[in-house]
Parts: C-alpha cells; structure tokens; sequence
C-alpha cells in the first residue's frame, strides 16, 4: 500500500514540477528568466528550441504550394489588432508565452518570399544555407568597423570582395570595394568617389569647390542615381537622362551629343551610369560603347548591375556585360538574382585607396593606426557609416555550399524558365509583348489586353485604360492568398 503510495506522491510531486516550470517560463516577465539571468540557462535553451520550431515550421510551409503567400490585411486592421496579436508596446513586460505567440503571428500576417508563388519585385526564394548564415550572424552578432571586433568576418569580406572584382576582370582581382545596405546605397557610394576621383577638395570645402558638375544616366535607370544626385548635392536637374532604343538600351550617340553640349554649356561631366540589367525590361545598356565615350571625355563610369551582375557568375551570359572590366566602379547585388537572403550588396571600384580617401574621418577612438595588427584590415572607416552588419557571411557560405558553379547553374536555369515563359505568353491570344524580342534578362514584359480593349487603337487611350487593368489585376491577384506578383 505505501508503495503505491510513494508512487502516487511522486506522480504528483512530477506534475506539480511541471506546472511550476511552465508557470515560471511562461508567465514571469521575461528577463527574470532568460540568460544572463541566473539559473537562465534551461529556460533560454526551451525558449530558443521553441522559436526554432516556429521558424522551422514557417520554412516548411512556405515550400509547401498549398501555404497562403499571403494573408493580407490592410493597415488599419493590423493596426487595430488581431485575435492576440496586438502591435501597440506596453509599458509592462510580456510573458514568454506571449512573446512565442508575437513572433508566430508576425510570420503569419506577413509575407513569405520565399514561396514558390511569390512574385514580386526582384527577390525571391529562401535559400537555405544562406538563412542559416543569417541566423548564424544574428547569432554573433558583432559589427563591421573593424578587425578587433570581427576578424572572421572582415577577412570573408575581402576574399569575397576579391573574387567578384576577379570576376568582373579587373587584374588579380585588384581594386577596392565594401559591402553596403542595397543597391541604392552602392550607387550612391559610386557618385561620391566618382566626383572625390574628380574634385578631392569637394570633401572638405563642399560643392562650392566645384564648377557645376553633372551626371548621365538613362530614362530607364534605377532612381537611386536620382536619389543619390539629390542627396549629394548635385541637384536632379545636374542629372541628365539619357534616350534608350525600344528596349529600353541606351543610345550611346545621344550619351556623345549630351556631353558635349554640357561641356558647351560649361558645365562638368563627371558621372555616367550604365545599367546591366534595368529593373523594368531588365536590358543591358552597351557597355563598350558607353566606356568608349568616357574614356573619350575623362568621365567616370559606373555599371549598375545591381540587378544583372549576378550573369557575371554566366559563362553563357556574362557576355550581356561585355566591357564591365572598363568601368571604374560596378554595383552587384547577391541579394536579388544570386538568390542571397536581405541585404548584401556590394559597390566595387577598380581604384585602391579612393573609397578610403573619399569617406575616412580618421575616428580616434575607432580606427588608431597603431593597433598591434595590420590596420588595413580596419575596413571600416571607407564606409559612409560607422556601424555596419555582416552581410557577407550568408553569401560567403552560400558559395561554399553551391561553388562558382552552382551559382552559374542557378543563374543558367532562372534564364532558361523565363525563356520558356516569354514564349508561352508570345503567341497567346490576349496577351501583347512590352517590347519585340527574346529579353535579355529575367524580366519578361507583357500587357493582358482584355477583350474590350483588342480592338482599340494604339494610343494614349489604350495606355490609361491598360494601366487601370493591371491595377485592377494586381488588386484581384492580392485577394488570391495563393500568389502575389507585382505589375
Ligand atoms: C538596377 C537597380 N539598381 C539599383 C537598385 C536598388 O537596389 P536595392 O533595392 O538593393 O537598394 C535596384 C532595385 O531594384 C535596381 O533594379
């Protein structure tokens, strides 16, 4: 009888165990029990395993083509709070329980980009080994100024750094270059070391320094060079936009006439950007020709490949980029065709020493040049920030994981679906091409015409009554939680 007595005792001594853990874990403020509390451990590694079940299952569903892309809500809704998921801080701390709940609530009113019917701008699919770089960054979360506080991480960097100016055929993989927060901020890195190279003196003694300089880009560009001629004090109108052919390449005989006119005007050249790879045809702008006239003038040429860089990794492809090596900085993005998780973008520039040059304040107490190790390896000071994330170590272990080659594959088949898909729309009835011809890039551009509209000349009319129909669609496509694309 006392035997089962003790057993009986101990069930309930067990249980009572077990409430108490999960009273403790679940609804006593957070940081009383999560590390570096004391005795935090077991509760730390039971959270953690919890938000990882919660991130594991969210991966699973998203390859999974029966998962919603997308549960939409507008803002209001969100903002008024859904069943347990409310956005409003609180002065008073949540309970664990409560933080587990946010976190899965959070990937459930959002969007998952990496389902295979996502659809929209430029980004897409979840790679695997690239979000376990990420985590793995999260979880070390250190910063990028300097070597003392991220020997690995810089030291990947500059390999990596390397490489791509390899690839992009610059000698040795000589040069310079810095990974930066996306595209936009890489071109505008560009404009700023194209005008230090041209007026030094504009660091210290600003604009006033200058004679009226102006920059060249085409009407098809990305508008982070207009961006950036605002922001660094050029003023948009010193930006002049260049004439594309009918899809969407610059003319480079209108490049020619519009610098020598400014020069006419005594105003002076110092920027020309051309784009591998434009964000809405996706075309290449001629490279060589382009370079041609810049070496002709003396000015200063960029390629933006935030979007077509990734061909580079293309024996097949690459040659879309004929004339890359002649440029004097080059924008690529393994976030968007690479497939690289958010963010990881990097500015390269044929120049050592002008990214230094142009953007070092020489911060006492960050960069001193007489640490015990080669200060050259402090990368920071060329950055136009002073904190900066690892954004290299999910790229660099991707290409451990793929090999050059895996990424050429991955480029190769992305070009090939959408071959195949611009000659499934081409001869489909109600369906126009933006532009005649096999694209160049990812990008394949088609209007849906809808009966009504068939018979209906080409002209300003059509366009509008075009653009409420792809409007109208995307809305209708936003209402389908199976898909979501862009116009
Ligand atoms: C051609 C081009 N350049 C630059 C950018 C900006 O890149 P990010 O979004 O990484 O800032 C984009 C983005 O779509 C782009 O298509």
């Amino acid at each position: 009888m006392k035997y089962y007595y003790n057993i009986i005792n101990n069930v309930i001594k067990f249980f009572k165990f077990c409430i108490l853990i999960y009273f403790k874990m679940y609804f006593i403020p957070v940081m009383r029990n999560l590390l570096p509390a004391k005795n935090g451990e077991e509760y730390t590694m039971q959270f953690l395993l919890e938000v990882v079940d919660i991130l594991t299952n969210y991966v699973r569903k998203t390859f999974d083509r029966s998962t919603k892309v997308l549960d939409f809500h507008h803002p209001h809704q969100l903002l008024e709070g859904m069943e347990g998921f409310n956005l409003e801080l609180c002065d008073q701390p949540e309970s664990l329980e409560q933080i587990l709940v946010d976190c899965r609530d959070t990937l459930k009113y959002g969007v998952r980009t990496g389902h295979p019917r996502f659809f929209n701008q430029l980004s897409s699919g979840l790679d695997i080994i690239g979000l376990a770089g990420e985590w793995l960054t999260s979880t070390a979360n250190t910063n990028m100024f300097t070597y003392e506080i991220a020997p690995v991480f810089v030291l990947m960097e500059q390999l990596t750094l390397k490489k791509m100016r390899e690839i992009i055929g610059w000698p040795n993989g000589e040069g310079d270059g810095i990974f930066s927060p996306g595209g936009a901020i890489s071109n505008m890195y560009s404009v700023m070391v194209a005008r230090y190279k041209h007026y030094p003196e504009v660091k210290i003694k600003g604009m006033a320094a200058a004679p009226r300089l102006v920059l060249f880009t085409s009407e098809h560009s990305h508008y982070s060079i207009k961006k950036a001629s605002a922001v660094l004090g050029f003023g948009t109108e010193n930006l002049i936009l260049l004439k594309t052919d009918e899809r969407g390449r610059v003319i480079p005989a209108d490049l020619e006439a519009k610098v020598i006119d400014a020069k006419q005007k005594g105003f002076m050249p110092v920027f020309v950007n051309a784009t591998a790879g434009s964000t809405v045809y996706g075309a290449f702008d001629p490279i060589n020709e382009i370079a041609d006239i810049c070496e002709k003038y003396n000015i200063w040429l960029h390629v933006d490949g935030a979007w077509g860089g990734g061909l580079l990794m293309s024996r097949k492809h690459r040659h879309k980029l004929n004339g890359v090596e002649r440029a004097n900085s080059v924008t690529w993005n393994p976030h968007k065709m690479m497939g690289v998780p958010l963010q990881c973008s990097a500015i390269l520039v044929r120049e050592k020493g002008l990214l230094q040059g142009c953007n070092s304040m020489c911060a006492g107490y960050l960069f001193q040049p007489d640490k015990q190790y080669d200060v050259t390896y402090d990368t920071g000071d060329k950055a136009i920030q002073c904190g900066r994330h690892v954004d290299i170590f999910k790229f660099w272990l991707m290409w451990k994981s793929k090999g050059t080659i895996g990424f050429e594959k991955h480029i190769d088949r992305c070009l090939e679906l959408s071959e195949y898909l611009y000659h499934k729309i081409k001869n489909r009835e109600g369906y126009e091409m933006v532009f005649q011809g096999e694209p160049q890039h990812t990008n394949v551009c088609f209007w849906y015409i809808p009966p009504s509209l068939r018979l209906l000349p080409d002209g300003e009319e059509k366009r509008q009554r075009l653009h409420k129909v792809s409007r109208y669609s995307q809305s209708l496509l936003l209402s389908l939680p199976k898909l979501l694309v862009c116009d």
